[in-house]
């Protein structure tokens, strides 16, 4: 990040959720050469209505709302982020806390806006597709650096274990690293730490994750226990 960017902390810059007449105006207009406060704000809005379109009942906890607001920022670009803007974003935690949806709807967000737009596509399909032509080369396409849009893996470590003709493949792995080495920005979710990570992949993915990715915790309860 730029060295600019020290001299913006995120509580000198409007909570997007803020929604009241004026306190986005007041707050931000001084510090935000690249967005006015009315792109930010209408953003703010569209990213609720796309949240409530996706979980009719959902509810962001305090943490989880700070956490959206600073996805809101990285997604429009903005460095007022407090994450990365060069690297994607790793939503990891227990089950249920939302992480998929939360990608979802950034899926949906990006798509609106058309910055930094990705597509999701679940770590288990990959594996299948794979299993199902019987061929690894299945694989190359996810990491197309022509492709324009970036990619998010939903649930990583949830594939079963592919073998063809005897010889195991490490999809997630595999693609992981090439996107790596071609610099192409991606995003997970996973209910693996990083610990996990190594785990499961080995170091090698493990180092370079650190490198790729924000690594953002979404932690509580697990919401499908909480439905009627
Ligand atoms: N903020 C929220 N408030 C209430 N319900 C929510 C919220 N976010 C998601 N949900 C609902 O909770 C359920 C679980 O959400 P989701 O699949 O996103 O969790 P997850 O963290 O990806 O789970 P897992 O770790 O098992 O993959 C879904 O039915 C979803 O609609
Ligand atoms: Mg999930």
């Amino acid at each position: 990040m730029t060295g600019q960017m020290s001299t913006k902390s995120i509580e000198s810059i409007a909570n997007p959720f803020d929604l009241t007449v004026g306190a986005i105006e007041a707050k931000t207009k001084k510090v935000l050469p690249k967005l006015d406060w009315l792109s930010r704000k209408e953003a703010a809005k569209e990213f609720m209505r796309i949240f409530k379109a996706r979980a009719p009942n959902g509810k962001l906890t305090e943490e989880t709302k700070e956490i959206t607001k600073n996805l809101v920022l990285y997604f429009l670009n903005d460095e007022a982020s407090k994450y990365d803007l060069n690297r994607g974003i790793y939503l990891y935690g227990p089950t249920g806390t939302g992480k998929t949806t939360l990608m979802q709807c950034f899926a949906d967000f990006t798509h609106t806006t058309r910055l930094k737009y990705f597509r999701m596509r679940s770590s288990k399909q990959i594996v299948s597709e794979v299993l199902s032509k019987g061929d690894s080369i299945e694989l190359l396409k996810y990491s197309d650096s022509k492709t324009i849009h970036d990619l998010a893996f939903d649930d990583l470590g949830h594939e079963t274990e592919c073998k063809i003709y005897g010889t195991t493949i490490n999809c997630l792995e595999d693609i992981l690293v090439a996107r790596y080495e071609k610099k192409l920005l991606t995003h997970c979710t996973s209910n693996l730490t990083m610990d996990f990570v190594k785990k499961r992949y080995g170091q090698r993915l493990e180092s370079r994750m650190y490198e790729m990715f924000n690594i953002i915790l979404i932690n509580g309860e697990d919401k499908r226990k909480q439905k009627d």
